[in-house]
């Protein structure tokens, strides 16, 4: 029998539908509860508001559960490749061998990003966030590709997400090459697309660029754990623009921007910024710790705390053991790593911490890895975006294939009732 939700208002009752996920979860439709009661529901933050019915990542804070399109998080982590991860949460399911070669390649055909963009890029200070300067140049590709992806269309939208994964990685890595005074790099499409990532950051034409494949498996591994994290702010965003039919490179390019903030994606660079200065102040991480739980001091622990993780964040055990077994690889003795380890626990045994369930979040180990690869700090929430854009692509192709309607919230209005204009003479 299907269930119902029974709502008393003004004495009158109305019956609203409940359906429930496949993981369980238990919703109650209030799409007709405006033209019914004349009410609306509030709810700052959407702490309790679905705003779509997603097949793509299923996610439980309570239990940390964290799941791509069914497979678990752990397993994907372990077993698979950023690239393949991009096709499963795009298309929906594994690809077979033939499959992966074949999108590999697809995305090659798009690495060539048109030379004008470069007079773009150019416009900006070198001193400029790589954050802002990517949103701005991920906007600016609509410019080079003016025509509107037919979503009906199979082909186009396959080709449509092929050139987004190709040109993306590359604008991403000349933020930095711009930021350094580098000439700008060229993606080798002999190479992986992880690869390619270290090579056009890194590689300089005075010299040969020696690969440390430690360090590039490591990386695949983080961009797997950041690729998608269902509804989250960034998501939200890129699907919202999606949904007033802009196209994808517009709505990456908000999501891009929802991203930079710390309390996003802003967080990895924040948590670093946060460790230096406790090291620059002589490492007192008690007085740190003391400030997080003032209700006076603003001052927040970076990397600490999720919206939807209240237990533990699963990404965040396997990146902590990622970024072990990186630093001892590569002999890294990092004494913002030694801050690292006794913030991480006096927080997990402070009763202020426990009580509010803050565990470290991804962005608190991942910063620490980021740093031992000699990637500068200003770069580590573009990483962030080069490991969720799958995630927004897929979000994005989901929401219009779903014909959902364009989104726009209610508000209750708390202003001024009606009142006269007054002539500025007499204010
Ligand atoms: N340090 C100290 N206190 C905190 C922290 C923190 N990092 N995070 C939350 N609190 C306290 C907060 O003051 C509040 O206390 P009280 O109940 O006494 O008023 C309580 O915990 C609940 O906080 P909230 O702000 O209502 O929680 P939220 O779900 O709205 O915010 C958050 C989640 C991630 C924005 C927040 O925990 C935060 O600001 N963390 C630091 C920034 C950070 O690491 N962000 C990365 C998130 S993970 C990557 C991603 O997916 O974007």
């Amino acid at each position: 029998m299907s269930k119902t939700a029974i709502l008393e208002l003004d004495g009158k009752k109305y019956e609203f539908p409940v359906y429930v996920g496949t993981e369980n979860e238990v919703a109650i439709d209030i799409e007709k509860l405006r033209g019914a009661t004349g009410a609306i529901t509030i709810d700052p933050g959407y702490k309790n508001t679905g705003s779509c019915n997603s097949e793509i990542t299923f996610l439980d804070g309570e239990e940390g559960i964290l799941r791509y399109r069914g497979y678990s998080i752990e397993e994907l982590a372990d077993k698979s490749n950023f690239l393949e991860v991009s096709y499963l949460l795009v298309f929906g399911q594994l690809p077979t061998a033939k499959q992966l070669e074949q999108f590999e390649n697809d995305i090659r055909k798009y690495t060539l990003v048109n030379e004008e963009m470069k007079t773009i890029l150019e416009g900006f200070p070198k001193t400029a966030h790589p954050m802002g300067v990517l949103s701005s140049l991920t906007s600016a590709l609509t410019a080079f590709n003016p025509k509107p992806v037919n979503v009906d269309n199979e082909k186009e939208l396959y080709d449509a997400v092929c050139k987004t994964m190709g040109k993306f990685m590359v604008i991403a890595t000349w933020t930095y090459r711009r930021r350094m005074g580098y000439p700008l790099n060229y993606y080798d499409n002999t190479k992986g697309y992880v690869e390619n990532f270290m090579r056009l950051m890194f590689e300089i034409p005075t010299e040969p660029y020696k690969m440390d494949n430690k360090v590039v498996a490591a990386l695949d591994k983080l961009f797997i754990l950041h690729a998608d994290h269902e509804q989250n702010c960034s998501t939200s965003t890129v699907r919202i623009v999606g949904s007033s039919h802009a196209g994808l490179f517009a709505s990456i390019s908000a999501g891009v921007s929802a991203l930079w903030g710390p309390l996003h994606g802003g967080a990895n660079q924040a948590v670093l910024e946060m460790l230096q200065e406790i090291h620059d102040n002589g490492g007192d991480v008690d007085k740190y710790v003391l400030k997080a739980k003032d209700k006076e001091d603003p001052f927040r622990l970076m990397g600490f705390g999720h919206r939807v993780y209240k237990n533990f964040d699963p990404r965040a055990t396997i990146i902590k053991k990622a970024a072990d077994d990186v630093l001892t690889a590569m002999g890294v003795d990092d004494p913002l790593l030694d801050i690292a380890k006794k913030l991480e626990k006096v927080a997990l045994e402070d009763e202020y911490f426990k009580a509010r369930s803050l565990y470290p979040n991804v962005d608190f180990y991942s910063g620490i890895i980021y740093r031992a690869m000699g990637i500068p700090v200003e770069m580590y929430t573009v990483l962030f975006a080069i490991g969720r854009l799958p995630g927004w692509i897929a979000q994005w192709k989901e929401m219009r294939l779903n014909k959902e309607p364009i989104g726009r919230p209610r508000q209750v209005y708390m202003g001024e009732n009606l009142r006269a204009f007054v002539p500025v003479e007499k204010r």
